[in-house]
């Protein structure tokens, strides 16, 4: 897996009872380089987890076809994904199983959908669910339902700065700053328990304290509206993605994407900046927060005690340290703002050049 992904997932694959093993990634987009992934890696794993990250598709083509020839599964997490495609085919197609999340496009509070390359594994898997579901709740499903109407009341009433600054000072927020706390001792303890959810709580539920809540009527009328509004949600992105794609700060692989037939309708935007974190702290200060930072990467956060370091961790680290990933819905405002600012695109990554990876969109 690649070690520029939310901290949940490091938490989910440890209580699977798995070890998760770093990949190389392309200073490109953050996604897996298959090209700098050692033999003895590919020998060493048990299974491939994509991350798409921020909706730029990883090589899963490539990567379905090493994982077909060393005989273990290719797993797509396709939660910045929704409407990403390689060539004409959708991710979400090239593995075993791919996760969707609905917090993300939809603009749900929670939910998702696995897509499952054979159908006979549905019915093990729908037993697997139920088996992890605690029943539903009408007061947790009303809450959940109201969500995205209080959020984007927020921000319509340009709220967004104090509410946030509220729920700081109140510690309703779980990351003091881009990672939450890793409390090792704890950690320690819940490996030794693995493979068990249950040990792994105070970590998964980050976000989304209600994650393994059964889903109401209520709830499930709320998503499925969410959901007819995603054609319209995924063009607006792709309007987003072109304008923020072509400017300077605009990461290589967006970049390269923007300039081909088909603009992809990016979750965030990865714009490359030299000094990143002044500017999330100024951009906050304008009321926009900046989220899904994923810095350090899992790696340098986790320690070699839980986790198989990168065997060439200098991408991850640049990609990490200057991505600002921008909501494509707020392109415009974020191109004013950023005319205001003004942020020095970051220096480019000191490795090979950028040029000679070939684009992969
Ligand atoms: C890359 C990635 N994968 C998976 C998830 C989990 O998504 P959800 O909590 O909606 O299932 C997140 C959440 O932020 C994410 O960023």
């Amino acid at each position: 897996m690649s070690p520029v992904n939310d901290d949940v997932m490091v938490f989910v694959v440890l209580a699977a009872g798995l070890r998760p093993v770093m990949a190389p990634v392309s200073p490109r987009d953050g996604n897996i380089d298959i090209r700098v992934v050692p033999e003895s890696t590919w020998r060493s794993v048990g299974a491939v987890l994509t991350t798409n990250v921020y909706g730029m598709p990883d090589d899963a083509d490539e990567l379905r076809t090493r994982c077909d020839r060393m005989g273990i599964p290719l797993l797509e997490d396709a939660a910045h994904a929704i409407g990403t495609t390689v060539g004409d085919r959708p991710i979400g197609t090239f593995g075993k199983a791919a996760a969707f999340s609905l917090g993300k496009h939809a603009g749900a509070t929670g939910g998702g959908f696995l897509a499952l390359e054979d159908p006979a594994d549905r019915k093990a898997l729908e037993h697997l669910r139920d088996e992890l579901l605690a029943p539903r709740q009408l007061h947790r499903d009303l809450a959940y339902a109201l969500r995205p109407l209080a959020r984007a009341a927020v921000q319509r009433l340009h709220l967004v700065r104090p509410v946030w600054r509220v729920m700081r000072t109140l510690g309703l927020l779980e990351r003091e700053r881009f990672r939450m706390e890793l409390q090792e001792r704890h950690l320690r303890e819940a490996a030794g328990r693995s493979p068990d959810l249950g040990a792994f709580d105070r970590w998964v539920r980050v976000d989304l304290h209600g994650y393994r809540r059964e889903h109401g009527r209520l709830l499930r009328r709320t998503l499925r509206r969410r959901m007819s509004g995603l054609d319209t949600d995924l063009s607006r992105r792709r309007e987003g993605t072109r304008l923020l794609g072509g400017t300077v700060w605009a990461a290589a692989g967006v970049r390269s994407a923007v300039g081909d037939r088909g603009v992809p309708p990016l979750f965030r935007v990865p714009l490359m900046v030299r000094d990143r974190d002044k500017l999330v702290a100024r951009l906050e200060r304008c009321g926009v927060v900046i989220g899904y930072l994923y810095d350090p990467p899992l790696d340098d956060f986790a320690g070699p005690e839980f986790v198989e370091p990168s065997p060439a961790p200098e991408a991850a680290r640049w990609f990490a340290a200057h991505a600002l990933p921008v909501d494509p819905l707020l392109a415009r405002r974020m191109m004013r703002l950023l005319q205001r600012e003004a942020p020095q695109p970051a220096d480019p990554f000191p490795g090979p050049a950028l040029r000679d990876q070939s684009p992969r969109v």
